[in-house]
């Protein structure tokens, strides 16, 4: 049992370094990163393997759990912090976290549904209940919390990126990602939602786009990458995050190293 228990190891191990050696290649060469029509093969062909065979169930759980953490790996080698998605309702942080997510086995702090259920309220009854500034202070007090996470995507409410106290407290464990969208687009993505209180009533381009003009500077100087949404497939942004990204600690790492 122990020598069998020794194989294992053995094979998880190259299985992992393989699954490095990919991620470096694909990084070095500027290649694709996400690929989930690839995943979706290796899952059929890893089942054509088992079909017969009696363990077929327990086999195959297994192999779910290699592939789980075979994307923790590569997303820990891909982000070194967490990914802190801002941006204007509607701008599409929801939908990029739930692919970069599934992609990447990460854990997914949607703040505004972290806050609703904690508080056992809709959002438009916290604002109702207690007004916007208790809103806010609870966003505040939640990205401190998440400074402890690690490789977690925390997708912010289109306000959280406003109060500078919040932008520095999501800096000092996060990198911090824009979407933007044209005004046209977020009402066509908000018109059908009723969550959001500071849209209720307002769902028309023109107040969209002046309280868009009224964030951007603050959205903008609070980010460290900038990705237009417009046109875009989710799996488009999600690949763009993560050029951008990388190219961004890059540069990062270039500047400490000048400055030595
Ligand atoms: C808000 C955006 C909402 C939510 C609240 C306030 C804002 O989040 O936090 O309604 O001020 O832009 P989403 O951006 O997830 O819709």
């Amino acid at each position: 049992m122990a020598l069998c228990d020794d194989k294992i190891i053995d094979a998880l191990m190259e299985r992992n370094s393989i699954v490095e050696n990919i991620m470096n290649y694909k990084n070095q060469h500027n290649m694709q990163i996400l690929q989930p029509e690839q995943e979706e093969k290796q899952i059929r062909l890893f089942e054509e393997k088992l079909s017969g065979n009696k363990y077929k169930d327990e086999i195959f759980d297994v192999y779910h759990s290699i592939l789980k953490n075979s994307k923790r790996i590569q997303a820990r080698k891909l982000f070194t912090h967490n990914i802190v998605l801002i941006g204007f309702m509607g701008a599409g942080k929801s939908t990029v976290s739930e692919l970069l997510s599934t992609m990447f086995a990460m854990d997914i702090v949607e703040m505004d549904q972290v806050i609703a259920e904690r508080e056992a309220m809709s959002i438009p009854d916290i604002f109702d209940t207690y007004g916007e500034e208790y809103f806010r202070n609870l966003e505040t007090n939640l990205l401190i919390e998440m400074q402890s996470h690690h490789n977690t995507i925390v997708s912010c409410g289109g306000g959280a990126a406003l109060r500078a106290e919040n932008v520095v407290e999501m800096k000092k464990n996060g990198r911090v990602v824009l979407l933007t969208a044209s005004p046209q687009i977020i009402l066509e993505r908000v018109k059908d939602n009723e969550d959001r209180p500071i849209l209720k009533g307002n769902k028309n381009v023109e107040f969209i786009e002046n309280l868009m003009e009224t964030r951007r500077e603050k959205y903008e100087a609070a980010a460290d990458i900038i990705i237009n949404t417009d046109h875009k497939t989710v799996l488009e942004i999600c690949q763009e995050l993560i050029q951008k990204l990388s190219d961004a600690s890059d540069e990062l790492r270039y500047k400490r190293s000048e400055q030595r």
